[in-house]
């Protein structure tokens, strides 16, 4: 039977996944189509059922259903244990059904090389947020400081992912300069929400990297800032197109052509993708 994999959510239409996945299946010349399911909250354990019976090879799981889908499943590894949200689901050769996530990972891919000694804060202890610093934890990375407005929902992330330790935004904005990679993961600056910057700038440490999760805008207002103080700016389209990079490689055993995804996606979204 032809291959195929799928993506579940609501709202679907607007996923850049099939675009990627049917790309990469054709580059490399796999036989196996990747489709966008829209899902209806009460349907999820059906919709499933509907997966697993007709054959799908693995699926991508999106909002809201990355933490509904656990219990449907036979198993989750690591990467999404720590977080208890899952985005990509592996279907093994005896026909269990494993949960991953790759967001994270994804997002660190996206930084391009960086070290294990590097100082790295945290903007923000969402569920986002709680991806990457559990990619990190895994990756071998100690040095995670985690800024957020609230206290105590950063401090229960630090407890449950048992690393990293909490600063206020204030002293972010402080201490800014002994941070070798600064991660913005809070939904300022992303299409109809606030403009305003989680903290300020000036303090930037020459040739820091900078990453904001929001990829649409593709350049935020954060982005644009951390540009005048000569940062490596970093958005959030590397981590959506290498999230799905490793799913792909989970799946069909190697890893596709993410540079060139990025590239194309940049190219497609026309720099600007509010307007689209
Ligand atoms: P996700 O789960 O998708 O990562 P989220 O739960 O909306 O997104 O993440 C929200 C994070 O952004 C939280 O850390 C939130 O801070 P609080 O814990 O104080 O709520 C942060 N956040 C959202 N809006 C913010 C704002 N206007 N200023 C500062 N932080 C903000």
């Amino acid at each position: 039977m032809k291959k195929w994999f799928a993506v579940i959510g609501n709202p679907i239409s607007h996923s850049l996944s099939p675009f990627m996945h049917e790309k990469w299946l054709s580059e490399l010349e796999i036989d196996a189509s990747y489709i966008p399911i829209h899902v209806e909250e009460d349907n999820l354990e059906e919709a499933i059922m509907g997966l697993k019976l007709l054959g799908c090879s693995g699926w991508n799981v999106t909002v809201p259903y990355k933490e509904a889908i656990i219990p449907f499943l036979d198993d989750i590894d690591e990467s999404a244990k720590g977080i208890g949200a899952v985005n990509t689901v592996v279907k093994t050769k005896d026909n269990r059904f494993i949960g991953y996530n790759t967001d994270g990972f994804g997002f660190i891919k996206s930084l391009g090389p960086i070290n294990l000694e590097d100082n790295i804060l945290i903007i923000g202890a969402g569920g986002a947020a709680r991806g990457i610093v559990n990619a990190f934890k895994q990756g071998g990375f100690t040095n995670i400081t985690i800024a957020n407005r609230t206290a105590k929902n950063a401090e229960k992330m630090i407890h449950d992912l048992q690393i990293g330790h909490f600063i206020t935004l204030n002293e972010a904005e402080a201490q800014l300069n002994s941070f070798d990679i600064v991660v913005q993961t809070t939904p300022q600056g992303m299409k109809n929400q606030a403009n305003t910057l989680p903290i300020q700038l000036n303090k930037l440490k020459e040739h820091a990297i900078v990453a904001d999760i929001v990829y649409n805008p593709l350049v935020t207002p954060f982005l644009e800032e951390a540009t005048k103080y000569n940062a490596r700016t970093i958005n959030g389209l590397g981590m959506l197109v290498h999230q799905g990079a490793i799913a792909f490689s989970y799946w069909n055993g190697v890893y596709p052509k993410s540079e060139d995804m990025i590239d194309r996606l940049t190219e497609n979204l026309g720099g600007n993708y509010v307007n689209r």
